[in-house]
């Protein structure tokens, strides 16, 4: 029987566009180079079901990184992270914290929409661990390419995604962690600002999103020491 030839290490031959006779493609060592990569990820079956992949945006300088769960419907739509109700919670948040948010990189643990149809709706599903995990080498590109400051959490799945582990976020919110594995970069877990959206009542909500400003805060006082 034919075996097929081994694969180098550090490469994933069946998701590049390149030949033979373009081997600098394949060295996936730009943000663009990557994202281009992923447009035609099958890593996991959800590209399946989703529009397209929605890769990060941001500068590839950016010295903080902004990690959310997966995009929703309108990102799915747009091809870009963060441009939904979500999205507007946070831009509002950032903008309050004084981040213009050109400069900051925005991004997702997961890079395909992923839900369930509810009559003509299409409704967000929480992504699994083997989704995540698949998905983490996209994500690994990105921080390795970008090398932040700070690489933040936005809720359960990135802090999942970030630290490589299940994480409760009220006892990791507002500390900053060193991530092994990356010198210089560390790394900050707070709420995904769709939790801000689903808060019971309005006294809650205030509450809930003033934390999560007084956070953007936290995050913009640790970067300008670490670069001091
Ligand atoms: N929620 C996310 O986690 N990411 C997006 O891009 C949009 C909503």
């Amino acid at each position: 029987m034919k075996r097929s030839a081994p694969r180098p290490a550090g490469r994933e031959p069946e998701l590049f566009g390149a030949t033979a006779a373009d081997p600098a493609a394949h060295r996936l060592d730009t943000i663009a180079k990557v994202r281009k990569a992923a447009a035609t990820c099958e890593r996991c079956p959800l590209y399946r079901n989703a529009t397209q992949t929605v890769f990060g945006e941001g500068p590839e300088d950016a010295p903080v990184v902004f990690i959310g769960e997966q995009p929703g419907d309108q990102e799915d739509l747009q091809g870009k992270p963060f441009v939904g109700p979500a999205g507007k919670m946070f831009d509002r948040a950032l903008e309050e914290a004084g981040v213009d948010r050109r400069k900051v990189y925005v991004t997702n643990a997961v890079k395909h929409f992923k839900f369930e149809w509810r009559g003509k709706r299409r409704l967000h599903a929480k992504p699994n661990a083997g989704e995540i995990e698949r998905c983490n080498w996209w994500l690994d590109k990105e921080l390795s390419i970008i090398a932040p400051k700070l690489a933040v959490a936005l809720g359960a799945t990135a802090a999942r995604a970030v630290l490589g582990r299940a994480t409760t976020i009220s006892k990791v919110r507002g500390g900053f962690l060193a991530l092994p594995g990356r010198a210089g970069t560390d790394a900050f877990v707070t709420v995904h600002p769709s939790s801000l959206l689903r808060a019971p009542d309005e006294a809650t909500r205030k509450r809930e999103y003033d934390r999560f400003v007084a956070d953007m805060h936290a995050i913009v006082r640790h970067v300008a020491a670490v670069r001091a």
